[in-house]
């Protein structure tokens, strides 16, 4: 089955479509269109600004992704339904424009499924995805299937690592899922089975990348910049804190980090002193890494899984991928990590994710009341 994949929770307007044949999956198309140029300037991202781009950019990747793949077909009869869609895009007047411009009269493509990011998330951003979705289930009368972007971060590692991998092998799982909004640590016992073990009780692991970049005067987001900068660096010169890396629960902290490196700061006045700076990014990463690795190691041991899966943003960072590995290995496991290209927030993570929940899925398929849910956690489907 074909399955069409949205994504626009944060500041990435992300269309795919893949292909998913009994559990084996082929990404025929993936576009982001990245809004990192508009919101670097405020140094993290502006809702507002997030939902006028959304609005703007879907419908020219969508009409990108089906002629890319021989879809586009156009049916020159306008459907009755127009003022039913008017009425779903009655807040986003410029999402309508561009669909009365671009879409209305896109003939039914091949797709047999969509997908879309309910939450977790910014409301106003996840609206122009999910109203899209439902526009495109009345006007194809395919159905419509709600996925958590987090679970879609998970099943970013399904894309190409397991094509012929039993799942008996993978599960139970540990995931360790590092975002610019979350860092967990959840036990997947099955597709669509999970239990959350740990999570961040302030900031999370790609925020703290960001706010530290931010004191050092590099741009946002500060995750790629500071593993950048930290290979020319020492990563021993700081000892910086390794928050509650002892303690016996799997949760995680790094704002007690992020102050500490914004009082040595204030101490060195560092100017432009480019190996400084190159010392204190590596040395925070090493203690950002220390954490999560070392966090991930103990719940892997305790929950005896069968293998490790790295997803997030954060799942980006060479060193964390490489410390991770050879730790989760020493325990004679998998670990597993996602393609570099479906790191970042993408739409066929989405997709994919959406294949699993309505293949073994027991919930609702046909979700034309969907909502947008800021606040949206892991829930089991099956
Ligand atoms: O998953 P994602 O694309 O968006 C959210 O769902 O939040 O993650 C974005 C986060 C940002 O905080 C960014 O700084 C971080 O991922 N990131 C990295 C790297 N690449 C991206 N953090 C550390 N090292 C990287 N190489
Ligand atoms: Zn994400």
């Amino acid at each position: 089955m074909k399955i069409l994949g949205i994504e626009t929770s944060c500041d990435e307007t992300a269309i795919a479509i893949i292909e998913s044949k009994n559990d084996n999956h082929r990404v025929l198309v993936n576009l982001v269109s990245s809004q990192i140029k508009i919101h670097s300037p405020f140094g993290g991202i502006v809702p507002s600004l997030a939902a006028r781009e959304h609005q703007k950019n879907l419908i020219p990747i969508l009409i990108k992704a089906l002629k890319e793949n021989k879809m586009l077909k156009f049916n020159f009869v306008k459907p009755k339904i127009e003022r039913e869609i008017k009425n779903i895009f009655e807040k986003q007047p410029i999402l309508f424009k561009n669909f009365l411009k671009y879409g209305l009269n896109v003939k039914t493509p091949e797709i047999d499924l969509i997908a879309v990011t309910s939450g977790p998330g910014l409301e106003i951003a996840l609206w122009s995805g999910i109203n899209l979705a439902k526009v495109l289930s009345i006007l194809w009368q395919k159905p419509i299937i709600d996925v958590n972007h987090l679970e879609g971060h998970i099943y970013s590692n399904w894309l190409e690592q397991f094509k012929n991998l039993n799942p008996k092998k993978v599960f139970p799982a540990l995931n360790l899922i590092v975002s610019g909004g979350h860092t967990q640590l959840v036990l997947q016992i099955d597709h669509g089975k999970y239990k959350l073990i740990g999570e961040t009780l302030d900031d999370a692991a790609g925020e703290a990348f960001d706010k530290v970049a931010r004191m050092l005067g590099l741009p946002y987001p500060g995750g790629p910049e500071i593993s950048k900068l930290a290979k020319n660096g020492d990563q021993n010169a700081f000892q910086f804190p390794r928050p509650m890396i002892n303690q016996k629960n799997y949760n995680f902290s790094f704002s007690g980090l992020k102050t500490a490196v914004f009082y040595l700061l204030k101490k060195l006045n560092i100017n432009n002193n480019l190996k400084l700076k190159a010392d204190i990014a590596s040395s925070f990463q090493k203690a950002i890494i220390d954490v999560l690795v070392k966090k991930t190691i103990k719940a892997a041991k305790e929950f005896d899984v069968r293998s490790v899966l790295l997803s997030g943003g954060v799942s980006a960072n060479e060193l964390l991928r490489q410390n991770l590995k050879n730790e989760v290995e020493k325990l004679g496991i998998y670990c597993h990590q996602p393609n570099l290209n479906y790191t970042q927030d993408n739409a066929s993570m989405i997709a994919i994710c959406g294949y699993y929940k309505y293949k073994y899925g027991k919930g609702d398929k046909t979700l034309i009341n969907l909502t947008a849910k800021p606040n949206l956690k892991i829930k089991n489907w099956n």
